[in-house]
C-alpha cells in the first residue's frame, strides 16, 4: 500500500463543546491503526478539542493574508496556535457563498503550506457540469491553478474529490463513478509530479455515511473521506473510521 488512509470530519457551522467531549470519547475507543483523523471543528472550538483528544485538528478555511486589519478572518499561525495541524481550502460552500475563485483558492493554499498547515484542497463539479460532460475539464482547471505554476505544493498536500451535488444531499456518487474521476484526478497530477502523484491522498466527499463508505474505501483511487454530516454523530463517524482501516 503506496498511502495510508485519512478520513477528514468537516464540521461546518456546527457543534458544541458537548459534541466535542462526544466525539473525543467515540474516536478514543478506536484500536490503533494506521488511519489518519482529521477533525475540522469550528474554530472556536480547536482550543477545546486539542485539550482533550490526540487526534489531528483542522481549520476548515484560512486567511490568504499573514497579519492586518482583516476583521473576522483567520491566520494560517492563529489556526495552529489553536491546535490545528490542517486546513480545508476551497471548499465549494467558500467558492459560491464568499466568491473564492481559483486565484484566491492558491493563494490560501500556499499560505497555509508556507506556515506549515497541511492544506486539504477541496475540488468538485457541479451537476450541470456532470451533466455536460464538464467534470474533467472542470477538476483539471481547479487543480491546474494550484499546482501548475507550483508543482511542490503538491507533495504537500491532501486533495478532496467532493462533487457538489453529492454534497449534502444524501447521494453520494457511485464507488465506480468515484474511482474514475478519481483516477482521472492521480492521472492529472502526475503531470506535475509522477511522484508526488502517486502519493498524494485523494479523499472523496460527499454524503459519506457508515453505509455508503465502505463500498467507497475499496476502490483503488480513494484514500479516505472527508465527511460532512455524518461526522457530527460520533457512533457513525467511528463507524466509518473503522471501515477504512
Ligand atoms: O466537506 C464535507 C462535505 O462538503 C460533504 O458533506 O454532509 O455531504 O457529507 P456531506
Amino acid at each position: 500500500m503506496q498511502r495510508t488512509p485519512l478520513i477528514a470530519a468537516n464540521w461546518k457551522m456546527h457543534g458544541s463543546t458537548a459534541l466535542v467531549q462526544q466525539m473525543s470519547a467515540a474516536l478514543s475507543e478506536l484500536p490503533p491503526t494506521n488511519l489518519t483523523i482529521v477533525v475540522c471543528p469550528p474554530a472556536t472550538l480547536l482550543p477545546r478539542f486539542s485539550q482533550v483528544s490526540s487526534f489531528a485538528l483542522g481549520g476548515q478555511t484560512l486567511s490568504h493574508e499573514v497579519s492586518g486589519a482583516y476583521t473576522g478572518e483567520l491566520s494560517a499561525e492563529l489556526l495552529q496556535e489553536a491546535g490545528a495541524h490542517y486546513v480545508i481550502v476551497g471548499h465549494s460552500e467558500r467558492r459560491t457563498l464568499n466568491n473564492e475563485d481559483d486565484a484566491l483558492v492558491a493563494a490560501k493554499l500556499k499560505r497555509a503550506v508556507a506556515a506549515g498547515l497541511i492544506p486539504i484542497l477541496c475540488i468538485g463539479e457541479t451537476l450541470a457540469q456532470r451533466q455536460q460532460e464538464k467534470t474533467e475539464q472542470v477538476l483539471a482547471q481547479q487543480l491546474d491553478a494550484v499546482y501548475a505554476s507550483q508543482p511542490e505544493l503538491l507533495a504537500k498536500s491532501v486533495i478532496a474529490y467532493e462533487p457538489i451535488w453529492a454534497i449534502g444531499t444524501g447521494e453520494s456518487a457511485t464507488p465506480e463513478q468515484a474511482q474514475a474521476t478519481h483516477a482521472f484526478i492521480r492521472q492529472h497530477l502526475a503531470q506535475y509530479d509522477t511522484q508526488s502523484a502517486v502519493r498524494a491522498k485523494i479523499l472523496y466527499g460527499g454524503s459519506v455515511n457508515a453505509g455508503n463508505c465502505a463500498a467507497l474505501f475499496q476502490q483503488a483511487d480513494i484514500d479516505g473521506a472527508l465527511v460532512g454530516g455524518a461526522s457530527l454523530k460520533p457512533a457513525e463517524f467511528a463507524q466509518i473510521c473503522l471501515a477504512v482501516t
